[in-house]
């Protein structure tokens, strides 16, 4: 189901926005878009996504059937279990997940997702999962504290191949998931790298470092400061 309808671009200004026109003119669940460069890539917290010729930049549209709107902090963690996994596979690097679900290879970071949904009550009608993975992507093209596989491989990875596992394994994933969401749980906790680290982070407008020391059945981040214990919600931007 995923991927059965591919839209394939050359550029675009982001493939979050073009899934969102798909939606308001009608679209199928599973449907694809993917650009070879976004001119106007979209990070988290309104930030800049740099989206260069060699990345993989693409956005999965989904409309769930019966998901509760509380379910998707979970999805967010699956997403970059599935691509942590997926790419090591693939290129055999390990990436650790920065809770939610960032991927870092040395302290850098790799790929991003940006989750977007429409909610009617508590439950969500539609969701954009977008995708940003610095593959084949030049150091010079990168912004500062971005990394990419063709840096740290010295050689280029073929995109389709990455692409279509992806497509697959994010499908088995969805499935399990809505069968089961806790079965991940084990897997994110060992890949993730904020586990047992100190994290800084913004709660009610107020700043604080903290020690990470669990993901909780819900996907939230638990962490100890001042002697509080805080359950980050997947919105929460670590600083
Ligand atoms: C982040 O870490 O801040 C999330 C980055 C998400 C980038 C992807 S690239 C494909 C999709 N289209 C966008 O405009 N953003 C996401």
């Amino acid at each position: 189901m995923i991927g059965k309808k591919i839209h394939r671009l050359s550029s675009v200004g982001s493939t979050n926005d073009l899934a969102r026109t798909l939606i308001a003119s009608g679209c199928q669940n599973g449907e694809v878009i993917i650009s070879d460069i976004q001119t106007a890539g979209r990070g988290r917290g309104a930030k800049e996504w740099v989206s260069p010729s060699g990345g993989l930049w693409f956005s999965i549209i989904l409309f769930p059937s019966n998901l509760n709107a509380d379910k998707l902090q979970f999805l967010s963690l699956i997403v970059g279990l599935v691509m942590s996994k997926v790419i090591e596979e693939k290129t055999g690097l390990c990436c650790a997940i920065r809770w939610p679900n960032d991927l870092y290879l040395k302290e850098k970071k790799v790929s991003g997702v940006l989750i977007e949904s429409k909610l009617r009550l508590n439950s969500v009608e539609w969701l954009i999962i977008g995708i940003g993975l610095n593959l084949n992507v030049d150091k010079n093209l990168l912004p500062e504290g971005a990394g990419s596989i063709k840096e740290e491989l010295k050689t280029e990875i073929e995109k389709e191949s990455i692409f279509s596992a992806l497509l697959q394994e994010m499908e088995k994933a969805y499935i399990d998931f809505q069968e089961n969401s806790l079965k991940f749980l084990p897997e994110i906790r060992e890949r993730c790298l904020s586990l047992g680290r100190s994290v800084r982070f913004e709660i009610n407008s107020q700043r604080l470092i903290g020690e990470a020391i669990d993901i909780d059945e819900k996907g939230r981040l638990v962490v100890e400061a001042q002697g509080k214990t805080y359950h980050l919600l997947w919105d929460a931007e670590l600083l």
